[in-house]
């Protein structure tokens, strides 16, 4: 099997521009150039998997049909070693007329914004001198990062991150072509970790697959080294009700069990913070945001692990004491008891084997 079918990104790109979902306005302007039989150079910009490249490839179809690769030069900006290998390579390209009904040939260059200003200069030039025959396609992540002169020389594309509807729909639908069952959460984490990024989705999704069939939101965290929110949530239950020992076993016992840094441990916290699900006071969720960030910069920092991620459960414990702290679940706010009774019962199962170091806690 070749590769464009070993990878689910490659297999379920869309051909054709009607196939491409969502990015509505891009789609009706450039039907509109297609129908009057020119096309200006373009410059297509938006966050990372959301149908540049693959609107670009579509309209080299739509051009050219079968005989679109003869007809199309795919340069990459960053890989490419300067702008004067794509000089030379578009030079030569351009020395041949293109095939089919089409007077032009096109030139896809993706990454465009990470080229130098004098770079984009020279490639301005470029698409000047060979405008009788080519037309460009720049790709970009960053619009502000590209020169103003290119800007106004292109008849410029937003595309926006896909919203979770029709990303989760199209999902579906490819599990469904591959014969999987995912469940709603296991979409749920998908879309938790690829946030719009369709190639991330898919690519997770795949990953995913390569382990079980059914696809749940736990099988996908584990697949991708990411942590469930549900599992860090716990973490903090375990520490603001059972106590420090408790809560570092369920620390390690998860940094091992996902293989999951304390920056993910961390990053998930604050995530979860702003979402409310974490809920406090404000006093208290300035002190936490804190903490947050000052544990987060000291991992970069390269401290020691370990000690940074207990650090932070004992100020995290203080700060709980302080201004109190409760969890709120999807199901909507649970009363501190709720999370009391639902955390001795976990302790009961697992205090079997340790009833020894225990405390005064199980005298309820
Ligand atoms: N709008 C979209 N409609 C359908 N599939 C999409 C869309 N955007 C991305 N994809 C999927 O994600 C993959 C990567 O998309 P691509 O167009 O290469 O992203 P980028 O915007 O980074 O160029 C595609 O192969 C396709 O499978
Ligand atoms: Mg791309």
């Amino acid at each position: 099997m070749s590769l464009e079918h070993l990878l689910w990104v490659e297999k379920y790109r869309p051909r054709r521009i009607d196939d491409i979902i969502d990015q509505e306005e891009v789609k009706k302007r450039i039907k509109e150039f297609l129908k009057t039989g020119n096309l200006p150079h373009m410059l297509f910009y938006g966050p990372p998997g959301v149908g540049k490249t693959t609107m670009a490839l579509a309209i080299a179809y739509e051009l050219y049909g079968d005989s679109w690769r003869e007809n199309v030069l795919e340069l990459n900006a960053s890989d490419e070693r300067g702008i004067s290998v794509i000089r030379e390579r578009v030079k030569e390209f351009a020395r041949t007329a293109p095939m089919g009904k089409a007077p032009f040939k096109l030139v896809i260059l993706d990454e465009a914004d990470n080229m130098t200003s004098d770079a984009q200069q020279a490639l301005r030039r470029l698409m000047e001198m060979y405008a009788g025959n080519t037309r460009f396609i720049l790709i970009a992540n960053y619009v502000s990062r590209i020169i103003d002169p290119i800007q106004s020389r292109c008849a410029m594309f937003r595309f926006s991150p896909l919203p979770k509807d029709v990303a989760l729909a199209r999902l579906r639908e490819i599990a469904k072509c591959e014969g999987l069952e995912v469940s709603d959460d296991g979409l749920e984490a998908i879309w938790d970790i690829s946030q719009g990024d369709m190639r991330k989705a898919i690519n997770t999704l795949q990953a995913a697959a390569a382990i079980s069939k059914k696809i749940t939101a736990e099988v996908v965290y584990k697949t991708v080294g990411y942590i469930e929110p549900r599992e860090v949530l716990e973490l903090l239950e375990t520490l603001i009700h059972s106590g420090f020992i408790k809560a570092r076993d369920k620390l390690r016992q998860i940094m091992y069990e996902y293989g999951v840094s304390g920056k993910d441990i961390i990053r998930i916290f604050q995530r979860e913070l702003m979402k409310g699900t974490i809920d406090t006071t404000d006093e208290g969720k300035i002190e936490l945001m804190e903490l947050a960030s000052d544990i987060d910069y000291r991992l970069t920092e390269g401290c020691d692990e370990e000690i940074q991620m207990l650090a932070f459960l004992s100020k995290l414990q203080l700060i709980a004491k302080k201004y109190g702290i409760k969890i709120k679940t999807g199901k909507g706010v649970e009363e501190v008891k709720k999370v009391e009774e639902t955390t001795a019962e976990a302790s009961k199962e697992t205090t079997k084997k340790t009833t020894t170091k225990k405390k005064k806690s199980s005298s309820s």
